[in-house]
């Protein structure tokens, strides 16, 4: 069983105990005596459309829940996340939120965050340790469903059709949950039928232009490629100017499932260059307002809360696109 296996069966409702050894102490809405509530939140970065969108909706929940937000943004690298969460210790925040950039590597900095009575949240990304108390709660998307929504597409796309069918994959940043997580699910579906065969797969790291460089790459180095899987929208729509660039045509010469569901890929979408998106909801700063109050009172929080999300066909994605809110 897997670190994160074992962490899920661990889980279920549980009582946040830090926050009654803070010496801030606190009142029914979290905030302190005369104060607000100081929340310090480490962002992974601005890698992708997504990400500018989480950010956006941290920021403004905060504003709203009159939260004093401590914002950092670690530039994709564990090292910043690091220093940040460190700096959040020394200026005795009242509760830690991040999204981790990799998953493994937390335990010691967590555990000076415990040490120091602050509660942490895990938002949109989770961590692998064995040491469940060293985070309230958990909130954000199910990245091995999303890869598997992928998977069902593929299947039912090539259903009943005869050959092989060569896939390509950019995978998002290594180490990350949802590359891990989206590949593997992906993976499991996809391994009942031997005619997919994932012929190149690597890292585009969440960006746009380094999903372009890696398609390019992948276009050279392949005589075939039937379809691509992209991690996440701003890699497949590096792809595309890729595949565009290369005189052939996305979503039709290659089929294209992606994941996120932003605006500019529903946008890809409606001109029939994008054929699925797995829809990973970015909007997560009220919910984290909430859980952030609530775990600094002390109050019980679940330890794992899914983000609810859909997926979308070219016909819905330009149905949804006037009203997209990212
Ligand atoms: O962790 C969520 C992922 O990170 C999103 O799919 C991606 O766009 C982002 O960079």
């Amino acid at each position: 069983m897997s670190k994160r296996a074992a962490a899920a069966v661990l889980a279920g409702v549980m009582i946040v105990g830090l926050s009654a050894c803070s010496s801030t102490g606190g009142s029914s809405d979290g905030k302190k005596p005369g104060g607000k509530l100081v929340l310090g939140f480490a962002q992974v970065g601005a890698e992708s459309g997504w990400r500018t969108a989480n950010t956006k909706s941290v920021q403004e929940a905060a504003k709203k829940a009159g939260i004093t937000l401590k914002f950092s943004d670690a530039q994709q690298k564990q090292e910043n996340q690091i220093k940040a969460i460190r700096s959040f210790i020394q200026q005795k925040v009242d509760v830690i939120a991040f999204s981790p950039v990799v998953e493994s590597g937390w335990d010691t900095v967590l555990k000076e965050a415990k040490n120091a009575h602050i509660p942490v949240i895990l938002t949109d990304r989770a961590i692998d340790s064995e040491d469940t108390s060293l985070y309230a709660t958990f909130l954000g998307s199910d990245f091995v469903e999303e890869g598997k929504k992928a998977g069902d597409w593929l299947v039912k796309e090539y259903q009943g059709k005869p050959g092989e069918v060569n896939i390509v994959q950019l995978e998002g940043t290594t180490g990350s949950a949802p590359a891990n997580d989206r590949k593997s699910g992906f993976a499991d579906v996809i391994k009942g039928d031997p005619k997919f065969k994932v012929v190149a797969s690597q890292t585009g790291d969440f960006t746009r232009a380094k999903g372009k460089e890696v398609m390019q790459a992948f276009l050279k180095a392949q005589p075939r490629i039937d379809v691509l899987y992209a991690h996440n929208d701003d890699m497949a729509l590096g792809a595309i100017q890729a595949i565009e660039e290369a005189g052939k045509k996305p979503g039709t010469d290659i089929r294209i499932v992606s994941v996120d569901g932003v605006k500019d890929a529903f946008t890809a979408m409606s001109q029939g260059k994008i054929n699925f998106d797995v829809e990973c909801n970015p909007l997560l700063g009220d919910q984290l307002m909430e859980l952030a109050k609530k775990v600094k009172n002390g109050e019980s929080v679940e330890r794992r809360i899914k983000t609810v999300e859909g997926t979308f066909t070219p016909e819905q994605a330009t149905a949804a696109l006037p009203t997209r809110q990212y």
